[in-house]
């Protein structure tokens, strides 16, 4: 299939272009750079042992999106691009709100005009909120508590605006829960700009010496060991779900919305130790007051991705450690040139 891809140097996007190169599509793809680097496409050219176009664009920018929208005509879109830091979206909303939910209208506003009818979206766990039962199944209320977290709930509700104007058209919507690894090459990883926020990046980055300790953010919650418990899964088997759902929505009209998770919860510190037996490496820790907005737990009810899509995570938790710890050491300074 021809697929459009934005924000594919990132980092669900780039092991997401080597799944779909290896199963034969046609990509193009569409990024800024504003948190990547070129550099990405030249490794995921290299594994994948093809070629594919792709121009920096703005998905804001009409006039550019408009002429590769006529040049490569599409037949799905899969949206990546926009920003996703949590803290920083409190301190910019409207800078969240123009560049999420515009991509994604000027997105759909492109494909109406080639008649493309197909789109893969980029949302997240974020949308559920305060769990009122776990695992979020996909028909939990949906209550973000954050910027971050509506702009993904306004742009589900958007592209399910978009799809109902045309029985042919077709849109999923990925919930993704937590996201950690790396191509099991260690060519391609995660490559945050700055002090990580998340956990897996921040542990790697004290294994390898970078920084001296963990803060682990709380250890009272009501969870197994009292530290934060998440659903975290492999970008490998994230990327395969991409390519199950542009199957699906291929063949499927109409709206669905699909939890990517692996349907385990794992805690803080569960993780820490599991790096460590990965990586041999040990990792200090000091426990911190709670992050503010933090909840205890939450995980996922997978059986949707399965019975819909016919996927399910297969990687464990060393897989994600390893992969994650083969990436950081083989690049200490991720895309950057090594000193
Ligand atoms: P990322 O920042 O690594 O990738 C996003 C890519 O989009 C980057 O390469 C960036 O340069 C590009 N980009 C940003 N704004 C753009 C614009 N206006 N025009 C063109 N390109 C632009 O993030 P990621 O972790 O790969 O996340 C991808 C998507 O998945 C995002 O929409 C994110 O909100 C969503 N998501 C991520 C997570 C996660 O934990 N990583 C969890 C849930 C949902
Ligand atoms: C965060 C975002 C979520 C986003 C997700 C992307 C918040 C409130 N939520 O989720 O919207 O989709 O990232 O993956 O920011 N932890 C530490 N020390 C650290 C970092 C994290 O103890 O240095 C703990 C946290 O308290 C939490 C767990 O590790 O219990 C996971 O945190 P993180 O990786 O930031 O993910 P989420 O908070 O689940």
């Amino acid at each position: 299939m021809r697929v459009l891809v934005t924000g594919g140097s990132g980092y669900i996007g780039s092991h997401t272009l080597v799944t779909l190169l290896q199963e034969r599509h046609d990509v193009f793809t569409v990024d800024n750079f504003s948190n990547s680097s070129p550099e990405t496409f030249n490794r995921v050219m290299r594994l994948s042992n093809q070629t594919f176009d792709f121009e920096e664009a703005d998905v804001n920018d009409a006039d550019a999106m408009s002429s590769i929208f006529s040049a490569f005509e599409p037949e799905a879109v899969i949206h990546f691009a926009g920003l996703k830091a949590v803290g920083e979206s409190e301190e910019k909303p409207l800078l969240y709100y123009q560049e999420n939910l515009n991509g994604t209208m000027n997105l759909l506003a492109q494909m109406d005009k080639i008649n493309c009818r197909n789109i893969v979206f980029s949302s997240s766990a974020t949308v559920y909120g305060i769990p009122e039962f776990l695992p979020y199944t996909e028909d939990h209320p949906l209550n973000p508590i954050n910027v971050y977290g509506r702009t993904k709930l306004w742009s589900e509700q958007i592209i399910s605006d978009w799809a109902a104007t045309d029985p042919s058209k077709s849109a999923m919507l990925l919930r993704y829960f937590n996201p950690v690894g790396a191509h099991d090459s260690g060519q391609i990883g995660e490559d945050p700009s700055g002090i990580p926020n998340n956990l897996m990046p921040f542990i790697s980055q004290v294994a390898i010496g970078r920084r001296p300790y963990l803060n682990v953010f709380g250890d009272d919650f009501d969870t197994k060991d009292g530290t934060g418990v998440r659903d975290y899964i492999h970008i490998s088997d994230l990327a395969s779900g991409h390519v199950k759902a542009l199957d699906y929505i291929s063949q499927h009209k109409g709206v669905e919305a699909v939890n990517l998770g692996t349907g385990e919860g794992v805690s803080v510190l569960e993780m820490v130790h599991a790096f460590e037996t990965a990586s041999g490496q040990k990792i200090d820790y000091k426990i911190m007051p709670r992050r503010k907005g933090d909840l205890a737990a939450n995980w996922a009810d997978s059986r949707k991705a399965e019975t819909l899509l016919n996927w399910k995570a297969t990687k464990t938790i060393h897989d994600m450690c390893a992969d994650t710890w083969r990436w950081q050491s083989q690049n200490p300074n991720g895309y950057e040139p090594q000193s």
